[in-house]
Formats: structure tokens, C-alpha cells, sequence
């Protein structure tokens, strides 16, 4: 979606970031900035700073930064596009309606009717657990130790015993059959027409991360098959991409999630304290799921059940965290079942010390492999570590497999050097080692220099942007141009404008960045310092050989791209090259 720039600006500049941010975190003015605990890292002491000229804020402590867009992206964990509805809607800017094809509107309509229906479905049936007829199912979740409260903020309700209460109910407030049969709420046979496909169940609404309920579960009260049944996949729900309590675990504070399986897990969890915690349903866990849940952590302890299809399902899930970048840890529910009973019987104090003993995801698969091998035989020992050391190639990174061979050779107290050379060897074995090294050295060395060239861009955009005295004196050298394509050049190209135009204006660059990972990148230039540690004159000679390298490598690629009959191009070049000489001799002043 796109929203002109100067609406943006708009909807930015009436939120005050001050304002903002002190609805989320408590602020108290220091000189020019306001300071408070950073919502993004555990502290004690406030190293969270705003500034209300800036209209920028930044963590000394963890390095989160940006302008009010970022801090709800940030926090809220939203999109762009969501930070900006959602302050827009604060500051009272009317956003207009996008533009878009026939088709893509009708698909859009159609989804928000489905999700009306939904809406209109869990209110239904959260009225129904109040009533008389709702008195078991009221009951049954008593007995399971649900309080009102866990009761309320998960939706919980009822579906009746007769047949087609809901659709009648649904058809009362307007709905045609078929759209009520989209949204996965009835059964449509011949012989009986339209029936409630929820009977005699207590009722789960699942909401997605916008607290929209796509989809129920309904467990049956007691024995009886299926024990849950399961709205379909309809438009609005997509069960690889939903995880059952994320709506409330993405504001959760803590950095990991808690995976289980089941309905019941996450409430008990969160009826526990622990508001983290999420669930894919019985389904095994897709790369939807990981990606879904890398929008807001970087670790995951799984939860799973204790039997062995949980730890089944544990040792599948491992692998796909791990590809994925998220790491994974494994909590045992041991003697009990589930979270659930664990939390029913062990409490929350023994749950949360079930957490702290995590295992380690890679160490959990090795303890599972343990029962494939006799470990009491020194055969069988050494099959095990065989195996063990072929699973240790598959970690690329030298150091992180460096860390778990000494991981592994304490745990299973071998040498860790004999374990090292066992890796070594399988890994030649395998034909890893010698096909591999060569290209992956020289991606390193390729990869080291596209760093080296990123990396003196970006210093020298943040030197930019914090001295004005600098601009004004490497402006004749420097062009936006000399920046790569994509966000550098955007934002020297911004700050270049704003410069011409005397005020430069940090915020208002980073409304340009929408996407997330964009937008973190970009904040991040407005936050490095380079200036700590070291003297105006050792500085000075930092700034010119920054200078000079990013003037370089831009030229570099202008003679790679240049056509050799391009004689006027040529001409250019080589004055281009020769001002690179003036550089070496420029003196700069620092401030
Ligand atoms: P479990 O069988 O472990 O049930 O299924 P549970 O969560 O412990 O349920 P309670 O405590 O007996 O109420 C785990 C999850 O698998 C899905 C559900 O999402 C359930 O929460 N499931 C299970 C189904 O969809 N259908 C079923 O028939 C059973
Ligand atoms: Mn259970």
C-alpha cells in the first residue's frame, strides 16, 4: 500500500514522540531529552532516551532507535502501514482509500464479511456460556480451572445442542447461506439444508494477530470423537500461518516464545503469567509458522507434550527454527502430560524453573538419539558419537560448531579435541570439507569486501548526518550518487535536500523507509556512534580515509559500467580520479 509522503509527514509530525511514547513508558526530563526504562531490554536504570526535538528516540543500552513510526512497529510489533493507520487514527488525519482492482476489492469485502461472521459467531457464543443452556460448558471450564477473567479475554463460549441455532441466529442479522458456509460455521447437506457445524461444544475463537477471530475450535465436554473440532481453512483462516494466543503473546515482554500444542496449554500458560506462550494447534509446525513467529522473537522453547509424538514432534520442529535463525530450547513436562496439567498440579513457580532448565535443542536431539544406540557397549558408544560428530558437520559456522563439539564432549565427557577430529574426519568422509572450503572462502573474501564498502557508507551517511560542518565541507566531493542504490542512497539523497533547504530532519527521512527491516536499518544510521573514543585529530583522519574509500569504490563501479566509447564519460572519470588525490591532501575539522 502506498500513502504519499507528505501525508506520512503528516500523520508524523501531529504525533508527538514525547507524547507518544510516554503512554507506553514512563518519562522523566533530563536536560534537552527525556529519559525512562527501555520497553525493548530488561534494566534497572534508564538508558532510554526521547527527544522531543530530535522526534527521535534511542536506547544506550540496546541500540533500539527511530522516529514514532518505529516505536509503535517496535513495540506493537505492527507493520508500517499499521503504525501509520494507528497514529493517524490518534491524531485525527483521515487516511484516504487505497486504489486498487476490482477483483482485489471484492476479495477484500468478502474477507470482511467472513470476518464479521466470525465476530458474530464468538459473540454468540460467549452470550450462550452465560445462559442456563450454557451451564455445563460454564462448568466444565471451571473445572478445569479457568477463571472468569481467562474466560473473558480468551472469548470462550458455547454452541448449543440444537441443530442450527447459529445459523438462524446468523441469518437473522443478515447473512445468506453461502456466506455462512464460507466461513466454515455450517454444514449444507440435502437432505437437512443448512446445519451448525459446532454442536454441544465449548467453543475456542482463534484470532490472529489483530485480535480478529478467524477460525473456533470446539471441544467436546467429556469423552466423545473428535475430542476438538476444527473450523476448515476458509479466506480469513490459514492454519500454516495462524498460531493459536499470538494476539497476546506478541506484546508480551519476554524475548521467547513458549510453542505448545494445544487450546488449552496456551490459556492455562497465560492464566499462569506466562503471556507468551502460543500454539500451532495439533498441526505440525510450518515455515509459516517460523516466520510468522520471527516477526517477534528470536528464540523459542518448545512445549510440546511428553509423549512421543510431542518429542516427535520437538525433534522436527528443532531443525526448522534452527534454518530459520531462531533458536530453539526444550522444556520437559515430565511426570505430567502438558503445560496444562503441569501448571494445574507443579504451579507456575515449578513451570518457570522448568524453563530456566531448558535444553538446548541440538543437545535434546542427541539425548533422543541416545535410545537408538546401546550406551552401555563401547560399540555402541562409539556408533553414537559417530553419528553425533556427522550431525555436528551440518553446522557451517565454524565457531557455533566449535561451541557445540565442547558442548557435546562435556555432556558426553570425551576429549574435546578427539571429538574435534572426529568431526573433522567425517566431515572429510562426507566430502564436505574439500569442495566445500574453497567457494565458501571465497564468498568470505567477496562478502568482506562488499562489507568493507557498506560499512565506510555507512559511517560516513552518519557523519552526514551529524555534523553540519562536515556536510557543508565534503559536499563538493561527495554526491548521493557516490552512495549505493537502495536505502543509503535514499537517505543521502534526503539528507542532501534537507540540507540545501537549512534544517535537516531525522524523522521525517525514516518516514520514507516502510518496510521493516528497511526502516530498522535506516534508524540505525541515525544512532551509530563513531565519535566515543577518539581524538579530533585521529577523526579527522578516520573521516578522510572514509571519505576517500567510498569515493573509491564508487568509482570503481562507475569505470566497470562505462562504455569505452563514452569518451566525454571517460574525461569525467579521470578528473573524478584525480579529485580523489585532492582528498588524500583535505584537511577536515571535526567538531
Ligand atoms: P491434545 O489431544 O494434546 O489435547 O491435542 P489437549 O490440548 O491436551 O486438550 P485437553 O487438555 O484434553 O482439552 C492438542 C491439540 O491438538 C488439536 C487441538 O488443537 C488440541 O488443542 N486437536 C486435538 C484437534 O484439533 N482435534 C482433536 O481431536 C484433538
Ligand atoms: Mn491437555
Amino acid at each position: 500500500m502506498y500513502y504519499p509522503d507528505e501525508l506520512v509527514e503528516e500523520v508524523r509530525s501531529r504525533n508527538d514522540i514525547v507524547d507518544v511514547i510516554s503512554g507506553y513508558v514512563k518519562l522523566q526530563k533530563k536536560g534537552n531529552s527525556y529519559f525512562g526504562l527501555c520497553p525493548f531490554h530488561n534494566e534497572k536504570s534508564p538508558s532510554f532516551s526521547v527527544s522531543r526535538q530530535k522526534q527521535m528516540y534511542y536506547c544506550f543500552g540496546c541500540g533500539a532507535g527511530g522516529n514514532v513510526f518505529t516505536f509503535l512497529m517496535e513495540y506493537e510489533n505492527f507493520t508500517f502501514v499499521e503504525a501509520l493507520k494507528a497514529l493517524a487514527d490518534r491524531a485525527g488525519v483521515e487516511l484516504p482509500e487505497q486504489d486498487v482492482s476490482a477483483e482485489a476489492k471484492e476479495k477484500f469485502r468478502k474477507k470482511a464479511v467472513l470476518l464479521e461472521i466470525n465476530k458474530e459467531a464468538a459473540k454468540y457464543f460467549y452470550a450462550q456460556l452465560k445462559t442456563p443452556r450454557g451451564e455445563r460448558a460454564y462448568t466444565y471450564l471451571k473445572n478445569r480451572k479457568l477463571d472468569d477473567e481467562t474466560i473473558t479475554s480468551f472469548g470462550l463460549g458455547y454452541a448449543g445442542k440444537q441443530s442450527s441455532d447459529l445459523y438462524q441466529y446468523l441469518r437473522a442479522k443478515g447473512y445468506g447461506e453461502e456466506q455462512i458456509r464460507e466461513a466454515g460455521l455450517i454444514n449444507v447437506s440435502e437432505k437437512y439444508g443448512a446445519y451448525d457445524k459446532f454442536n454441544n461444544r465449548v467453543m475456542f475463537p482463534i484470532m490472529d494477530a489483530n485480535q480478529r477471530v478467524i477460525g473456533f475450535g470446539g471441544r467436546v465436554m467429556g469423552d466423545g470423537e473428535p475430542k476438538y473440532l476444527n473450523s476448515p481453512e476458509t479466506p480469513v483462516f490459514d492454519k500454516s500461518r495462524n498460531l493459536y494466543g499470538l494476539h497476546r503473546a506478541r506484546t508480551s515482554r519476554r524475548p521467547y516464545f513458549l510453542l505448545c500444542e494445544g487450546y488449552m496449554d496456551v490459556i492455562a500458560l497465560h492464566q499462569a503469567g506466562f503471556s507468551n506462550a502460543v500454539a500451532s494447534l495439533g498441526t505440525s509446525l510450518t515455515s509459516g509458522h517460523v516466520s510468522l513467529m520471527k516477526r517477534y522473537v528470536r528464540e523459542v522453547y518448545l512445549t510440546y507434550d511428553s509423549d512421543g509424538a510431542g518429542t516427535k514432534a520437538a525433534l522436527r520442529a528443532i531443525p526448522l527454527l534452527r534454518e530459520a535463525g531462531i533458536g530453539a530450547k526444550v522444556i520437559r513436562m515430565e511426570p505430567y502430560k502438558d503445560p496444562d496439567e503441569f501448571i494445574k498440579n507443579l504451579g507456575a513457580e515449578a513451570f518457570e524453573e522448568r524453563i530456566s532448565q531448558a535444553k538446548n535443542g541440538f543437545l535434546f536431539t542427541l539425548e533422543m538419539l541416545e535410545r537408538d544406540y546401546d550406551m552401555d557397549s563401547p560399540e555402541g558408544r562409539t556408533e553414537f558419537m559417530r553419528e553425533t560428530a556427522r550431525r555436528l558437520t551440518e553446522f557451517d559456522e565454524e565457531i557455533e560448531r566449535n561451541n557445540y563439539i565442547e558442548a557435546v564432549a562435556g555432556v558426553y565427557h570425551t576429549g574435546v579435541e578427539e571429538l574435534g577430529r572426529l568431526v573433522a574426519k567425517t566431515a572429510v568422509q562426507r566430502g564436505l570439507a574439500r569442495p566445500a572450503r574453497r567457494p565458501a572462502q571465497a564468498e568470505k573474501k567477496d562478502r568482506g569486501k562488499e562489507n568493507g564498502r557498506v560499512k565506510s557508507q555507512r559511517i560516513l551517511l552518519t557523519w552526514l548526518i551529524e555534523d553540519a560542518s562536515v556536510f557543508h565541507q565534503v559536499r563538493k566531493y561527495i554526491e548521493p550518487s557516490d552512495f549505493e542504490e537502495g536505502l543509503y542512497r535514499t537517505v543521502a539523497q534526503l539528507l542532501y535536500e534537507q540540507y540545501e533547504s537549512g534544517a535537516v530532519n531525522p524523522a521525517q527521512i525514516m518516514n520514507h523507509f516502510t518496510d521493516e527491516e528497511e526502516h530498522r536499518e535506516a534508524a540505525a544510521l541515525f544512532h551509530t556512534r563513531i565519535r566515543d573514543l577518539e581524538s579530533p585529530r585521529e577523526q579527522e583522519k578516520a573521516l578522510r580515509e572514509t571519505l576517500i574509500k567510498v569515493k573509491e569504490y564508487s568509482l570503481e563501479d562507475a569505470a566497470r559500467n562505462l562504455d569505452p566509447a563514452d569518451i566525454k564519460g571517460l574525461q569525467h572519470l579521470m578528473e573524478a580520479k584525480r579529485s580523489v588525490q585532492d582528498l588524500r591532501k583535505l584537511h577536515i575539522s571535526v567538531n
